[in-house]
C-alpha cells in the first residue's frame, strides 16, 4: 500500500489516542527489527512495517474510555475488542492497493502458536510475519505503561517471553529475540554492557535509515530522540520525513 495510504490511517490513529499511536510506532519498530535479527529484511518487509503500523486500527472504533478502562470489561465491551482485528482489516480492504498480507497481518494479529487467539489459527497456519507482529505486540505491551499494569523491564523479558514459547509465540521467533546478547541482564548490569546495548541501539537506527522508506525514516528518528519528541515533530511536519 502507498505511503500516502498509510499515513493517512496513522494520523486516524493519532488523532484517536496518542497513546495507540505511540504503541503502533513501538511495534514497528520491533517488527522490523526482528525481521533483521532473522535475516529476512529483503523480504516483505514494507508489508510488515504497513501491518505493524497499522495493526490496532480497528481501534479507532473503540471509544478511548474503554480501550484505557483499568478494570475489567464488561462481556458487550470484550465483544467490541475482539472485533478490532476484523474491523481493521475490513478498513484497509477498502484500499485497492492494499496487499492481501496486510490485511491478514492486521486480521491474525491476536492469534497465538497454540491456536487459543481470536480466530483459532494456530502455529505454521500463521504467516510468519503475522508471527513476528504477535511478538511485537505482546513485547511493546510488556515493556510499556498500561493501565493495568507496571512496565517490565528488558532485562526481564527474554525469560518472560521464554515462559510463552509454544504457547502464545513461536519458540523459534523466542528463541532469537530472547538469545540476543545485548539483551541479557548480566551484560545490562554492568557499564560496558549497557554501552554495547546503547551501540546496538544506535546501529539499529543506521539500518533504519538505510531502508529509505519514510516511515521506516521517522522510526530511525524516533530511535535516536526519543518517542515523545519525535512524535510531535511527526505531527508537525505532516509527511513522515524525519524531524
Ligand atoms: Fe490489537
Ligand atoms: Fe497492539
Amino acid at each position: 500500500m502507498e505511503w500516502q495510504a498509510t499515513y493517512h490511517y496513522l494520523k486516524l490513529i493519532r488523532e484517536h489516542s496518542a497513546d495507540l499511536f505511540r504503541h503502533s510506532l513501538n511495534v514497528a519498530n520491533l517488527a522490523l527489527r526482528l525481521a533483521f535479527e532473522l535475516g529476512m529484511m529483503d523480504q516483505g518487509w514494507e508489508v510488515l512495517l504497513t501491518g505493524a503500523l497499522l495493526h490496532d486500527l480497528g481501534k479507532t472504533k473503540i471509544s478511548t474510555a474503554v480501550l484505557t478502562r483499568p478494570g475489567p470489561l464488561s462481556p458487550a465491551e470484550w465483544q467490541q475488542m475482539k472485533k478490532h482485528p476484523a474491523w481493521g482489516a475490513e478498513m484497509l480492504a477498502k484500499e485497492k492497493a492494499a496487499e492481501p498480507l496486510l490485511l491478514d497481518l492486521v486480521l491474525l494479529h491476536h492469534e497465538r502458536w497454540d491456536g487459543q487467539g481470536y480466530y483459532g489459527r494456530r502455529g505454521p497456519d500463521l504467516p510468519l510475519l503475522a508471527r513476528i507482529l504477535i511478538l511485537a505486540d505482546a513485547l511493546d505491551a510488556m515493556t510499556t505503561y498500561r493501565p493495568y499494569q507496571r512496565p517490565r523491564p528488558w532485562e526481564r523479558v527474554p525469560e518472560e517471553l521464554k515462559t510463552c514459547a509454544g504457547s502464545q509465540f513461536d519458540p523459534e521467533l523466542v528463541r532469537v529475540f530472547s538469545e540476543r546478547p545485548s539483551w541479557q541482564p548480566q551484560v545490562l548490569a554492568s557499564p560496558t554492557g549497557r554501552k554495547r546495548f546503547r551501540e546496538e541501539e544506535e546501529a539499529w537506527a543506521e539500518c533504519l535509515e538505510r531502508l529509505a522508506h519514510p516511515a521506516a525514516a521517522y522510526l530511525a528518528a524516533v530511535q535516536r530522540r526519543r518517542l515523545e519528541v519525535g512524535t510531535r515533530a511527526f505531527l508537525r511536519d505532516g509527511k513522515g520525513e524525519k524531524p
